[in-house]
């Protein structure tokens, strides 16, 4: 079944003078339980895409369908809680807050909501333990390498178990042996379950994934996947 459906969508960033077109009529399903590697060369559109898809920017137009949920037309308190509960964020500049230790990052999704805060921690441990981190939740970010800060930094997007993993390089501040430790890392989560959406510059990584969508000028020019399986497209 298709997690995502997105049809027809459109991104004008309109900064000041010039409008800039940076999506042009994207169409593209991706299905539950898929590992999609999303390339393209700088300024192709795939960070506004992915945003586009983490319901965190509201497209200019068409229609993006989450898990049979119309999300284009959700009001801005709808979209939080649907990003609270269906999706987890990685970037490549980890977003970490400084002065909180691993632990309390982590447990940063789980504040706002009813959850007690010993099962915050507890969440956030378990979350911890899934990135191999266990050890070191007691530490601020600058205690910690730039491959553990990434971990964290999944540990947090992973912590409410959202069905969705949007990833923008997450191996990009990172060297070889720690790109790869955070990509076996995203493989292990993907069987366990979530679907994931990666960008990535490294061709090294796309074989992992199920498949690659490749975007140009703000146009899918490979791996749109199909739109028009029966019932699933109104
Ligand atoms: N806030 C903005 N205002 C105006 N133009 C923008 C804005 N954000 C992005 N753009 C433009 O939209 C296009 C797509 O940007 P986007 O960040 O999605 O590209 P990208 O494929 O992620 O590139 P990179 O690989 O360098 O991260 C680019 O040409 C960029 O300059
Ligand atoms: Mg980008």
């Amino acid at each position: 079944m298709s997690l995502i459906i997105a049809k027809d969508i459109c991104h004008v960033y309109d900064s000041g003078e010039r409008a800039y077109e940076a999506l042009k009529k994207v169409n593209m399903s991706i299905s539950e339980g898929e590992f999609v590697a999303l390339v393209g060369p700088s300024g192709s559109g795939k960070s506004t895409l992915l945003s586009i898809l983490g319901v965190l920017t509201k497209a200019s137009s068409g229609i993006v369908q989450i898990d049979g949920i119309d999300v284009t037309n959700l009001g801005e308190e709808e979209r939080a809680r649907f990003r609270r509960e269906y999706v987890g964020f990685v970037f490549q500049q980890f977003h970490l807050m400084p002065y909180l230790t691993a632990l309390e990052n982590v447990m940063l999704p789980l504040v706002m909501t009813s959850i007690s805060k010993k099962e915050q921690k507890e969440k956030a441990r378990l979350a911890l333990a899934k990135v191999g981190l266990e050890e070191k939740g007691h530490r601020l970010p600058a205690q910690l390498s730039g491959g553990e800060q990434e971990r964290v930094a999944i540990a947090r997007a992973i912590v409410n178990e959202p069905p969705l993993l949007l990833a923008d390089e997450p191996t990009g501040a990172l060297d070889v042996a720690n790109g790869n430790r955070v990509m076996a890392l995203l493989t292990d989560l993907n069987k366990q379950g979530h679907t994931i959406v990666m960008v990535t510059h490294n061709p090294a990584y796309e074989p992992l994934a199920h498949r690659v969508i490749r975007l140009q000028d703000g146009a899918i020019v490979e791996g749109s996947g199909s739109l028009t399986r029966p019932g699933e497209v109104s």
